[in-house]
């Protein structure tokens, strides 16, 4: 949530963070800005809308230091006026995060004579660096953050010094190594083909950048070392390949990140396995997607292992209060690794001295740092903001852990059957046809998708991914909710997407479609089953799905519903990959 990218180097520093911020527009495309150090003097410029819209100007701004920012408005619209970089007496800045005190801080500076020029919380920094400031950057930045309640990534740079200093604080910051330059930025596809390796800050770290150096150090301004790794960052993953959108490259990566998902796991399984030994009870939490893929996790923990397995919103666990009795272990599903309510859901259950496990696509996130076991899913770069192959290699990673815990000739047995996961998610894209579905539900005044057991945990997920990339109304129930309120919703301009994968509970759900219909609303089943394919056979929009086993069927089904979700959009004429109001990574609340 909001991107901010720092360079100090011997090249046009503008280039740089213009292309940085390109790099990280999912984290926020509200407003945009850079702010260049010009031969000792600081010369910003901002925009409205789009990162693109900085292009002409980071041509021409010259400079070898360089801060820059794509704003996720949380405090004040997007204007000029509340695009980051932020000034004040010689001091600009860029900032991620919540200054939650921000009031009574503004406050006390405005009895002392400041006048604000913008509605963020952000201003309070800049403003504060300024009164701390006698001749040190990083002295005025570590007298700020003692004053500052919330979470900040920030980013100084002072008229006068080549220099950025750089803050952490629950909000990702990560350093890029070069030869001869160094970076910062939020997230590492910033840095993707920028240097050969990179640090992570960790939470009251600040940093000080040069083209040269780059030294990292705590409160009292004592040096410390953070491990350095790999930058890893590809940047294939960058670049859209051919495809129109992201969203549709990335859903065609599902079958290969579940395969790479299954080889990171296999050279991790003895840990894992250890650290489930004895476990007897499971709390799955994570935030929209990450929560869909839980849900399903659940399913497997329970049926395939025999232990009890429950799932929480994590923005709702974070406030609960636990009770950690046994062997209790929690799960925390996250793509990014930051996501702010899933980060503290972890650290309330570590500190409460239960086992933590990290599903993870980010494998040197906050998470990271807070889990006993990181369980990798191995995504790759996932640019869109709506989430999908993340999704298939979260319940792969699930479904693997279940089944360290499950008999082992069950195990081996469903083992082979996950194998065939990969080619059951490039079949579903082949051959499904939901173009006429998609048609429906763009003129539907709400879509309801439909499902019970592991048919309602997708229906969450397809109901979901509509709403975000198609601002189209609806939701997700079971089906045998319908009849106790749903239903008043029913008539000829609303749609009800069925999923029914499971033999088990077919027939069940396929009552619910029957009473659909007779209350003359649209319906579509969507369906792998073919005796409900001809049982709802010209009675309504019937969506083939591959046969598969009850507990393959979400990566056939989320799969279906997420390209269903992608042609609506594309059908609305709406941008399926960065959608109105959301960013990737939610590292605020
Ligand atoms: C939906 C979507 C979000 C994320 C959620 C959690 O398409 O992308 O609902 O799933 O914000 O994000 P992570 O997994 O990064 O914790």
């Amino acid at each position: 949530m909001c991107g901010i990218v720092g360079y100090a180097g011997s090249e046009s520093a503008a280039k740089v963070v213009y292309d940085g911020l390109k790099k990280l527009e999912y984290r926020g495309y509200d407003s945009a800005g850079i702010a260049v150090m010009n031969f000792g003097r600081i010369e910003v410029i901002k925009s409205v809308g789009r990162v693109e819209k900085l292009e002409k100007y980071a041509h021409i701004l010259e400079g070898n230091v360089a801060i820059g920012h794509t704003r996720w408005a949380t405090h004040g619209k997007p204007s000029t006026a509340n695009a980051h970089p932020h000034s004040a007496g010689g001091i600009t800045i860029v900032h991620n995060g919540i200054i939650e005190n921000y009031a009574e801080l503004k406050q006390k500076l405005v009895s002392e004579g400041e006048i604000f020029l913008s509605e963020t919380d952000s201003e309070v920094i800049v403003r504060l660096i300024a009164k701390f400031y006698e001749g040190n950057l990083l002295n005025a930045v570590i007298k700020c953050a003692e004053l500052l309640k919330g979470s900040y990534a920030l980013l100084a740079i002072c008229e006068g010094k080549n220099e950025i200093v750089a803050a952490r604080y629950r909000s990702p910051v990560i350093i890029g190594l070069g030869d001869g330059c160094n970076f910062c930025a939020s997230d590492e596809p910033a840095l993707a083909g920028k240097c050969k390796h990179v640090c992570v800050l960790e939470d009251g770290d600040f940093a000080v950048l040069t083209a040269d150096e780059v030294k990292i150090c705590d409160s009292l301004g004592k040096e410390i070392k953070r491990q350095v790794w790999l930058n890893t960052a590809e940047p294939a993953a960058l670049s859209l390949g051919g495809y129109p959108h992201f969203m549709i490259k990335e859903l065609w990566e599902a079958p290969s990140t579940v395969k790479n998902t299954v080889s990171a796991f296999r050279q991790r399984e003895e840990q894992i396995k250890d650290a489930l030994s004895g476990v007897d009870k499971i709390i799955l939490t994570g935030c929209g997607t990450a929560y869909h893929a839980a849900l399903v996790g659940k399913r497997y923990f329970e049926e395939l292992a025999g232990v009890e397995a429950t799932v929480e919103y994590a923005g709702e666990l974070r406030y609960n209060t636990p009770i950690i009795s046994g062997h209790i272990v929690l799960i925390a599903v996250t793509q990014s690794g930051e996501t702010a309510d899933t980060v503290e859901a972890a650290r309330l259950f570590k500190n409460l001295g239960a086992k933590v496990f990290a599903v993870t696509n980010s494998l040197h996130s906050e998470i990271t740092r807070i889990a006993d076991v990181v369980v990798p899913v191995a995504a790759g770069s996932e640019i869109c903001v709506a989430a999908t192959k993340s999704y298939s290699g979260q319940v792969s990673a699930l479904y693997l852990l279940a089944l360290q815990l499950s008999e082992k000739e069950v195990a081996k047995e469903l083992l082979t059957e996950l194998y065939g996961a990969p080619d059951l998610i490039s079949q579903t894209l082949q051959d499904i046809d939901v173009y006429a579905l998609a048609e429906m539900c763009a003129r539907a005044s709400g879509v309801y998708f439909l499902g019970r057991g592991i048919d309602y945990a997708v229906a969450l997920e397809g109901s979901l991914k509509l709403k975000e990339i198609s601002y189209l109304a609806g939701g997700g129930y079971p089906a045998s909710e319908l009849k106790h309120g749903t239903l008043a919703l029913i008539d000829n301009k609303t749609l009800s997407a069925f999923i029914i994968t499971d033999p088990d509970l077919a027939a069940k759900s396929a009552n619910a479609v029957e009473q659909t219909i007779s209350r003359g609303g649209m319906v579509a089943v969507i369906t792998s089953l073919p005796e409900v394919q001809s049982q709802f056979a010209h009675r309504a929009e019937v969506v083939k799905l591959p046969e598969c086993g009850k507990y393959l069927s979400p990566f056939a089904s989320a799969a279906a519903l997420q390209y269903l979700a992608y042609r609506t959009a594309v059908t609305l004429n709406r941008d399926p990959d960065k959608p109105r109001n959301l960013a990737k990574s939610v590292t605020v609340e």
